[in-house]
């Protein structure tokens, strides 16, 4: 990371120039005092004043007490009345919010920084500008439990930290307006924790793919190429989701599932023909509709087939039916191979955790979440399934693993409309927001829409990164954030520039203007803005380039129609050979052009290494080129993948 520490001044000039008053306070009410500056720019010595000593928006003073330094941040600059001629005096005002003071040892120095004023400067306080060691105290005293993020905007030679504790202790937010940073402070952020945390739990949500670059090898990158989230581990509500998508039309279908899903857990449970790969439970265990344990597809039908050889009524039985095609549908369907297509089910719960949360670490402590390529009518479901997962993994580890959710595109998923976003969805987040803290679950918000963010959730993020922001609305729910005093740096949110935020709570020590360190360009998140005038410089379109487009078009919208069941049936090669999930070896289904990324593992160990979308196209086409004899025509194929579900 490039660090700038040149500095404008030398050391001792500094402390000469502020030493030297520019003005005094001439009011005083609660955290606020208005100073008057000496006009123009020169001051009592009629020599022309250096440029750090022009306050600016944001600039901290220091005004001298008995035995403190108060300081204050100017939130507001005026003239009240211009001169008339040149050369002619004018009163030049600066408003103040007091933040913080410095407590002085016996020579007079400063040697401890509090938040806060106790002791509030009177009428007539000269008020000079805060001195680099001054500066130094109040934003750096921490080194040990902080970490650099740039250097304040005052005086580039002071490093902005931010507290690890505070900050992810108390949730944060990033925002600003689209393409003003707030990927890249998000990855300069999480880095520079990362960097001092080597064994942190990290998990990102990554709505356009972007995160996979800027973290290299520490990252552990689950995409919809290789994540395994099966059915089982979604409550119930997500799972009639996924299944049945409104609810309200499907009463009696939902009703039939809330009755025979518990009946199918406990069929797994008993462990009927699978001891070995039974579930961990004890005997006398009672599962709910939302207990995380595994049950099978095939459990579940069976007893739908048991219920409706009972009914008497032949009209009854069309939502039994509703519910086995849509079953047999989904779980056919390649696009949700990650949630319904592993053959075998078995308890692989702990791997899945291990996985998502890094324990162990194994030198990766974030795992990125690739969004783009689920089908997106679940998208929801599964961030749902983590925001879930993150509160309950935090809570039942004791508080042992603090785990730090990172939720990008925040108000897709914490929405203030009530009528928009998935309701367990923005619960599960909401939860975090609200309890998490008790057992080290943390949230970080980032969000190019603060005003369209369920208002409750931001208002639980202790500290805030403010980037360039231009819409009325969204900068006001930002300064209704922000306590009173430093609300009047809120003003210029519009005005901020490239790399600038203001940064104000927990996790840093005042509110403070801060300029962001350059990233490194390998650390880039990839930007989702197209580069309109470099990809038109050359043709691109080599053998094989549409192709591929079409491929993956194709693997992420196909439906369980019969051409696709029997085009699956295919690319699976269903053969009378053994499956996917019977011994045969993961293969690498990572296919990053950059290689930077090893085969993932598979979520569970035996759970089958099972691939969707365009990889079982491939296989398909190694099947066509090396025909097989065992190979059953279509129409086997399909009979094979009805007695595999039979099975399972
Ligand atoms: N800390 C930083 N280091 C380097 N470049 C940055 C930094 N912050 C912002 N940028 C620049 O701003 C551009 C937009 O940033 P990005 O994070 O994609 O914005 P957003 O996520 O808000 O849409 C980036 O392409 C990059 O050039
Ligand atoms: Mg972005």
């Amino acid at each position: 990371m490039e660090h700038e520490t040149k500095p404008f001044l030398g050391a001792l000039e500094t402390q000469k120039i502020n030493d030297v008053p520019i003005g005094r306070i001439v009011s005083v009410t609660g955290a606020k005092a208005i100073v008057m500056l000496e006009g123009g720019h020169v001051g009592e010595d009629n020599r022309l004043r250096e440029p750090k000593q022009r306050p600016e928006m944001g600039t901290l003073f220091a005004i001298d007490t008995t035995n403190t330094a108060v300081l204050a941040i100017v939130s507001a600059l005026s003239v009240p009345v211009p001169a008339q001629r040149e050369g002619e005096r004018e009163l030049w005002i600066a408003e103040l919010g007091l933040v913080g003071e410095l407590w002085k040892g016996a020579d007079g120095r400063a040697i401890s920084f509090n938040r806060g004023v106790s002791v509030y400067p009177a009428l007539g306080d000269r008020v000079r500008i805060a001195s680099r060691q001054e500066l130094e105290l109040a934003f750096c005293a921490d080194r040990k439990n902080s970490v650099r993020v740039g250097c304040i905007r005052q005086d580039p030679s002071i490093a902005a930290m931010i507290n690890v504790d505070d900050l992810l202790g108390k949730h944060f937010a990033i925002l600003g307006t689209t393409g003003t940073g707030k990927s890249c402070t998000t990855a300069l952020i999480l880095r520079a924790i990362l960097q001092k945390n080597p064994a942190a739990h990290m998990v990102l949500l990554d709505p356009h793919n972007e995160y996979a670059t800027a973290f290299g090898e520490w990252g552990e990158v689950i995409s919809q190429r290789n994540m395994q989230l099966p059915y089982w581990l979604l409550n119930f509500e997500e799972l009639i989701e996924v299944l049945m998508g409104n609810a309200q039309d499907r009463k009696a279908e939902v009703e039939i599932l809330q009755e025979l899903i518990p009946m199918a857990k406990s069929r797994y449970g008993t462990g009927r023909g699978n001891s070995q790969q039974g579930l961990r439970r004890s005997s006398d265990m009672k599962y709910t509709v939302d207990t995380p344990v595994p049950y099978r597809i095939s459990d579940l039908m069976a007893t739908i087939d048991e219920r409706m050889g009972k009914l008497e009524n032949k009209r009854d039985l069309s939502p039994y039916r509703n519910v086995k095609s849509r079953l047999e549908a989904i779980s056919l369907d390649p696009r949700y191979a990650f949630m319904f297509g592993s053959l075998t089910v078995y308890d692989g719960m702990a791997q899945i955790l291990g996985r998502i949360f890094r324990v162990p670490v194994n030198s990766k402590p974030i795992t990125i979440l690739e969004l783009t390529g689920l089908p997106t009518e679940i998208v929801n479901v599964v961030v749902s399934v983590l925001c879930r997962m993150t509160f309950d993994f935090a809570l039942w580890s004791e508080g042992q693993v603090p785990v730090t959710l990172v939720c990008e595109e925040a108000h897709r998923y914490v929405p203030a409309n009530p009528n928009l976003g998935f309701e367990p969805c923005k619960r599960a987040i909401a939860k975090i927001a609200k309890e998490g803290r008790k057992y080290g679950a943390s949230l970080c918000i980032v969000t190019q829409r603060p005003a369209e963010i369920d208002p409750t959730i931001l208002s639980q993020c202790n500290t805030v990164f403010a980037l360039r922001m231009s819409n009325d609305r969204d900068q006001d729910i930002v300064k209704s954030a922000i306590a009173d005093t430093g609300s009047g740096l809120l003003e210029f949110l519009s005005a901020l520039g490239q790399r600038e935020a203001i940064a104000f709570g927990d996790g840093v020590s005042l509110p403070v203007r801060i300029k962001f360190d350059e990233l490194p360009k390998h650390c880039m998140p990839r930007s989702s803005t197209a580069r309109f005038t470099e990809k038109w410089q050359k043709s691109i379109g080599d053998e094989g380039y549409l192709e591929g487009i079409v491929d993956r078009w194709r693997s992420s919208s196909s439906t369980a129609n019969v051409e696709s069941m029997a085009m699956f049936a295919e690319t699976m090669n269903f053969s009378q050979g053994p499956g996917p999930d019977m011994g045969q070896p993961p293969r690498d289904t990572s296919q990053r052009s950059n290689g930077t990324y090893p085969a993932q593992p598979p979520f569970g160990i035996g759970d089958g290494a099972r691939t969707n979308g365009s990889r079982r196209r491939e296989d398909a086409a190694a099947s066509r080129a090396v025909p097989s004899p065992q190979q059953p025509a279509n129409g086997d194929a399909l009979r094979s993948i009805r007695e595999r579900l039979q099975q399972r």
